[in-house]
């Protein structure tokens, strides 16, 4: 089983761990962070981690998360 190392929306490049700290500011929501950022309005795969982190704080995931 190959091991799962999330830490950032790698379409835009942008880490988890820089990204919550601006969401936190901001008082971003998904919608809110896909807008301003970009992150999880390309390929998607990232907003599962974004919805989780912003709900639970984590920044680093290592399980396979989907919609
Ligand atoms: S990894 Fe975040 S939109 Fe593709």
């Amino acid at each position: 089983m190959p091991s799962i190392h999330v830490t950032m929306c790698v379409c835009r490049r942008f880490p988890f761990a820089r990204l919550l700290p601006l969401a936190r500011e901001r008082g971003w929501d998904l919608d809110d962070v896909m807008r301003e950022t970009g992150c999880g309005d390309n390929c998607g795969l990232c907003r599962p981690y974004l919805r989780r982190m912003l709900s639970t704080g984590a920044t680093a995931f290592t399980e396979l998360l989907t919609e």
